[in-house]
């Protein structure tokens, strides 16, 4: 199998669409010529200019895409919306994300991970939507001792608020399934980064942080590996799901080979010809200190493959940030 993309020609909504991993998939849902329509609030959880400039790049590249400024927690535009544009698929990327902020902001993500996450079940069961491919994350593993983590393993125990309406997210749209035979495929993300990423992670802050001369944070003393997974390879996973049509299934989404921390940063400050000052701290509640993923199921149902090395995704990114920021 190859991570080659097809032309399909479906209607499709991308929710999030202004987001990092929606705009990239928008793209390449767009450039094999399906239809494609975005909703996202342009909230300012971080720079909206960010966002702005995404749907910007967007809309230049493809006039036809549609771009709603709607918040998914709006039943009511949200019901219109789809009423008016009868979609085939949908893929769900609009949320609250990250671990941290859920410590001090809890509301927000029932609000938006939940009820919003309901408004479109509803709109997609009222509307004849055939398939629901929507973000999960590696969070739902919580503080699970065996690695790497395998879909098969129970997720019953999240440690933070986040990792906890994702993981009723996954229930939500078992019941949607078994209900209303809505076809529903949950995507397990890990870690992703790479170009237009998001300021709140990792890379990107540690990035900016460099080249600014400001100290890093670095959590449980260094003592941390992530699963990062590539924006390429992610792409390519999200839309063979979105390509077949499973009755439902979840799938982890990673590189499949969990890196150090520490050996992460030694390729940023590489990159940048720069090394970091480094502020070790302690484990942050609700994170864990290592995600590792089986990519097995993905590679046999989705013919998933990842193929971007750390190297290659940290000098992408760079290269990036570099002609994006002008510094
Ligand atoms: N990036 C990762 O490493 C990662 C890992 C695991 C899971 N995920 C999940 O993948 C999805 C996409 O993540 P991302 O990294 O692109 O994040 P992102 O924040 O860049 O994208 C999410 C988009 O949703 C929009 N949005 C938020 N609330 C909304 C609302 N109420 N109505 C309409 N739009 C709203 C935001 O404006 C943003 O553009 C999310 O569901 C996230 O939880 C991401």
């Amino acid at each position: 199998m190859t991570n080659k993309i097809d032309k399909k020609n479906s209607k499709i909504l991308v929710t999030g669409g202004a987001g990092f991993i929606g705009s990239h998939i928008a793209t390449a849902l767009l450039k094999r010529g399906d239809e494609v329509a975005i909703i996202d609030n342009f909230n300012d959880y971080y720079d909206p200019a960010l966002k702005e400039a995404r749907a910007g790049k967007l809309s230049a590249e493809f006039p036809g895409v549609k771009i709603y400024r709607t918040d998914i927690t709006d039943h009511d535009a949200i019901a219109e919306i789809f009423n008016k544009e009868s979609f085939d698929k949908v893929c769900h990327l609009a949320a609250q994300a990250g671990v941290r902020y859920s410590l001090t902001n809890p509301l927000i993500y029932e609000h938006t991970n939940i009820l919003g996450t309901l408004n479109l079940l509803e709109s997609c069961r009222h509307n004849g939507v055939k398939d629901f491919i929507f973000a999960s994350s590696s969070s739902v593993y919580g503080n699970n001792k065996e690695l790497p983590f395998s879909e098969e393993q129970r997720v019953d125990n999240p440690i933070s608020l986040y990792a906890a309406t994702k993981k009723s997210n996954e229930e939500m749209a078992y019941v949607y399934h078994h209900l209303y035979g809505l076809n529903c495929t949950g995507l397990r993300f890990f870690t992703v980064y790479g170009p237009w990423g998001r300021p709140d992670m990792a890379l990107f802050k540690f990035s900016r942080a460099i080249l600014a001369g400001e100290a890093i944070d670095i959590y449980n003393n260094g003592e941390m590996a992530r699963d990062f997974t590539y924006i390429d390879d992610i792409v390519s996973g999200a839309v063979a799901a979105i390509d077949k049509s499973y009755p439902y299934e979840i799938f982890n989404l990673a590189r499949g080979e969990s890196i150090r921390l520490l050996d992460f940063i030694n390729e940023i400050e590489k990159n940048l010809g720069l090394t970091a000052k480094k502020n070790l701290l302690p484990l942050q509640p609700g994170d864990v200190p290592a995600t590792s993923a089986s990519i097995e199921r993905a590679r046999r149902m989705l013919g998933y493959e990842p193929r971007t090395s750390v190297a290659a995704g940290v000098r992408n990114f760079i290269g990036w940030y570099h002609e994006y920021y002008k510094k």
